[in-house]
């Protein structure tokens, strides 16, 4: 078993952010209750601007663990810190199991070798794991270890993302996994890398 596969292998089995006591979240009563976050993410998911992530398409472990993360303080962001704080379990299901059922669309247009070839196969002189052992090889992520869908992302906001883990400023993922990771990127395979999944399954 390769560190990878072991890593991948324990991120999947332990079933901790899995938010059972939250229950499964009623579709249609999130539509209702997100109307204010449609404002950014748009009505169906897909934001207005390079700088709001699309919900889209997005698993819905994943995006409570985001709204949980923003609500302790444990993710930081000025505009989201405040849309979330009234926010009760029942809600965070409802609105998270809306924006999983939305469609992402992606930008056909975005595309990047240099990306795609780090995304499927890494890079090994620097020690950058694929990333499609983890996100998959079509970026859909994987629910129940709350692993993100990266695929038909903004690019600016991926790229953002990436520089926030390089960084430190976002420092809520579990085991510091994307903080290593992305120590190791440089900046032209963060922008590679984020343009090759805004285009990723895009048609
Ligand atoms: C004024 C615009 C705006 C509104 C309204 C808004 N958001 Fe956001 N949201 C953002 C921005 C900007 C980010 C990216 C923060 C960052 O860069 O870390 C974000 C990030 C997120 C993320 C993390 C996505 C990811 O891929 O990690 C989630 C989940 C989220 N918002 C949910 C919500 C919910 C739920 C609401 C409504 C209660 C909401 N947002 C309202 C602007 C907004
Ligand atoms: C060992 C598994 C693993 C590998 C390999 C991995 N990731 Fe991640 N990634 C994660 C997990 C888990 C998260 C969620 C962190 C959190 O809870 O906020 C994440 C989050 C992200 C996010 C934030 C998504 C969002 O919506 O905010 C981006 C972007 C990302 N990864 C890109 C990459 C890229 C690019 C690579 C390859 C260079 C990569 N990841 C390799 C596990 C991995």
């Amino acid at each position: 078993m390769t560190l990878l596969r072991l890593v991948l292998f324990l991120l999947i089995s332990i079933p901790v952010y899995s938010y059972a006591a939250t229950g499964e979240g009623s579709v249609e009563q999130g539509q209702v209750t997100s109307g204010t976050c449609q404002g950014c993410h748009g009505p169906d998911g897909n934001s207005f601007s390079p700088d709001w992530p699309n919900l889209a398409s997005q698993n819905a472990n994943y995006l409570s663990k985001q709204i949980h993360d923003f609500q302790s303080g444990a993710r930081k962001d000025p505009t989201m810190s405040s849309m979330v704080t009234g926010l009760e379990e029942g809600d965070i299901a409802d609105i998270a199991a809306y924006f999983a059922a939305q469609q992402v669309k992606g930008d056909p247009a975005s595309q990047s070798s240099l990306g795609k070839k780090l995304y499927l196969g890494g890079n090994r002189y620097t020690h950058v794991p694929a990333c499609a052992g983890c996100h998959g090889p079509n970026g859909a992520g994987n629910g129940p270890g709350a692993i993100p869908h990266l695929a038909g992302q903004k690019s600016a906001y991926t790229t953002k993302a990436l520089k926030d883990f390089k960084s430190g400023a976002r420092s809520n993922d579990r085991n510091q996994i994307m903080r290593d990771i992305a120590s190791k990127m440089t900046e032209q395979e963060i922008d590679a890398v984020a343009s090759f999944l805004a285009g990723l399954g895009a048609k």
